[in-house]
């Protein structure tokens, strides 16, 4: 069986690559090594044993896509990761957002409909649903009005997948709404790479963990949460990774209901900014210099998941918790700078 994975050497598209190839699968990897270096294919060979076929490809020119496509006529899965992801750079760039994340999706779904049966996994997130009004936040949550380009991206692209579904029965296709992906995987052969000052969190935390960063700022302590600070629903990269491929067997078994699903994909747990700091202290063992700062622009108070419909349905559970994510991410920090 041949999956095609677009985005593959990025922080999720690697971890899921591994376990595709883990579950027998053969692989061949799109990247524009944006976001992303061919070093990663070193670590996946590195883990799985096997080297996964990598083109590197930029998916905005409409004709590298058809192109590829008729060079892989026999395709039996897409999942499709390749987008910019970056909210602040989003606000900033929105047009880079629109082409790169809608346009390119646009050009791989022409292409798909060409095929008897397509399987189709769609990343998405749980920015969709913006400030939800109920905790923890199930796939019926009302989306609301995007904070970002990015977000919207994502909530646009659920919108031309579902379209596109209605009129095409061979196109099969799940959306995974991730919450917020942390850690490494556990060989600390591959993980996260941000490039320049981390966005995210964890990133930031083990970044300062290790002297690169002065000091972390926490984006406000006067939230109406337990600590005073937000509340995310933090879920290890290998859960993610593997709950891809759960997704993509039930598409290839025929076993969806409709041929347009979305599924949450977290823990389940919410855990405060401070509380990710008390867990990165405990399995590290450092003392993380941080001061409490102004809030962010765009925050939500809290995001978590029901992950009753994944774990029921898809028979998915994350399993990693709070800690194993924190040390996989410092290992794989400390691994990186030594
Ligand atoms: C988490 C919490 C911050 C950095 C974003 C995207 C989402 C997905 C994951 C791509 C918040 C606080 C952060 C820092 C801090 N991206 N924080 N100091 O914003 O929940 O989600 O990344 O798919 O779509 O929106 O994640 O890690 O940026 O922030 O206090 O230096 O940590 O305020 O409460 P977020 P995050």
């Amino acid at each position: 069986m041949k999956i095609l994975v677009t985005g593959g050497l990025g922080f999720i598209g690697s971890h899921t690559v591994v376990e595709l190839q883990n579950e027998g699968y053969d692989v061949v990897v799109i990247d524009n090594l944006a976001n992303s270096s061919t070093q990663v294919l070193d670590g996946i060979e590195a883990i799985s044993g096997k080297r996964p076929a990598f083109e590197e490809l930029d998916l905005r020119d409409k004709s590298e896509v058809e192109d590829f496509f008729k060079r892989h006529s026999n395709l039996n899965g897409v999942i499709h990761f390749a987008a910019s992801k970056a909210v602040g750079e989003s606000v900033q760039d929105p047009l880079l957002y629109y082409e790169n994340n809608l346009g390119v999706l646009t050009y791989m779904l022409q292409n798909l409909i060409t095929t008897d049966r397509a399987n189709f996994i769609f990343s998405s997130s749980c920015t969709v649903y913006g400030q939800a009004d109920e905790m923890p936040i199930t796939e019926n949550a009302p989306v609301k009005a995007a904070e970002s380009p990015y977000g919207n991206t994502k909530q646009v692209g659920e919108e031309i997948i579902k379209d596109t579904c209605k009129v095409n029965p061979q196109l099969n296709a799940i959306a995974l709404r991730y919450f917020n992906p942390i850690g490494a995987h556990p060989s600390a052969e591959i993980g996260e790479l941000p490039l320049g000052v981390p966005q995210n969190l964890v990133p930031y935390i083990t970044q300062t963990g290790m002297g690169l960063r002065e000091q972390l700022s926490v984006f406000g302590d006067d939230y109406p949460t337990e600590d005073g600070t937000c509340i995310r629903d933090y879920i290890h990269v290998v859960d993610l990774a593997k709950a891809h491929v759960v997704a993509l067997q039930r598409l290839m078994d025929d076993k969806n209901e409709e041929n347009f699903e979305v599924f949450n994909l977290g823990t389940g747990k919410g855990s405060s900014v401070l509380e990710v700091i008390a867990s990165f202290e405990r399995v590290s063992g450092e003392k993380l210099n941080y001061k409490i700062a102004a809030r962010r622009a765009g925050d939500v108070v809290q995001a978590y998941a029901d992950t009753s419909k994944a774990n029921e349905v898809l028979g998915w559970t994350a399993v990693s918790t709070l800690d194993d994510a924190l040390k996989s991410a410092w290992i794989w920090e400390q691994k990186i700078r030594s």
